[in-house]
């Protein structure tokens, strides 16, 4: 399956949740508001309290990271892309009042920013086979790469979840791989977060060490 063709696929499927459950966490898929500024929370570590740094969110939803930075005093330009319409229209009436706070559904549109960061997009491959979505994850890592020019972060869920509660339409990345392709594709300086209570992990990727 191409890329293109997961894409819509994707797109169909949080069409679908944002329709069931509206601007919520659940509208995104995840179990709970708490989770998912968890995940914020780990993500934001690439930047280290740098409250001016520009920021791409490449899968942004709604807008919930917007509005979570802007919570915490966060001021540097927000960029939110999703390849859902109506998650991004959503997006922007949930962020309206929001200072410089952007979003498009165009790839082509999107700017560079000093950090790119993806939370939730590697998650729900639905019936894709493993193989075809570990290649899509690996495009889409470079994607990301391309977008920020000090660095770039993500989340996906760990291999290392209990085996007899993994979904057979989820996708369980291994940790260890991850953290090797992105050192030997993009940087050396690379922090592998497996250390916080979701069945995930976080990936933060540096261009340079600090
Ligand atoms: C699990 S939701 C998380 C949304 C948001 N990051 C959050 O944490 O609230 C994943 C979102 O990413 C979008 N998405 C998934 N893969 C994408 C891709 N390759 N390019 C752009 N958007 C994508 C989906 O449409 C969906 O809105």
């Amino acid at each position: 399956m191409s890329d293109a063709a997961i894409l819509n696929r994707v797109r169909e499927y949080y069409g679908h949740t944002l329709r069931e459950h509206g601007p919520t966490p659940r509208g995104v898929d995840w179990s709970s508001a708490e989770s998912q500024e968890r995940r914020f929370r780990e993500l934001s570590r690439l930047w280290d309290g740098d409250t001016a740094a520009t920021i791409v969110d490449y899968g942004c939803g709604y807008g919930a990271l917007a509005r979570y930075l802007r919570t915490i005093g966060h001021t540097g330009e927000y960029t939110g892309y999703d390849v859902s319409d109506p998650m991004i229209a959503t997006a922007r009436e949930q962020a309206a009042g929001l200072a410089d706070c952007r979003f498009t559904s165009v790839r082509a549109e999107l700017p560079r920013a000093e950090y790119a960061v993806a939370s939730g997009i590697f998650n729900v491959k639905m019936d894709t086979p493993a193989t075809q979505w570990h290649e899509y994850m690996l495009d889409t890592m470079s994607d990301l790469a391309s977008l920020g020019s000090r660095g770039f972060a993500f989340n996906a869920l760990t291999a290392y979840s209990d085996a007899d509660r993994q979904r057979p339409d989820l996708y369980y990345a291994d940790p260890l791989a991850c953290f090797e392709s992105c050192r030997r594709t993009f940087s050396r300086f690379i922090a592998l977060l497996h250390d916080y209570p979701l069945y995930e992990f976080t990936i933060l990727v540096r261009f340079q060490a600090d």
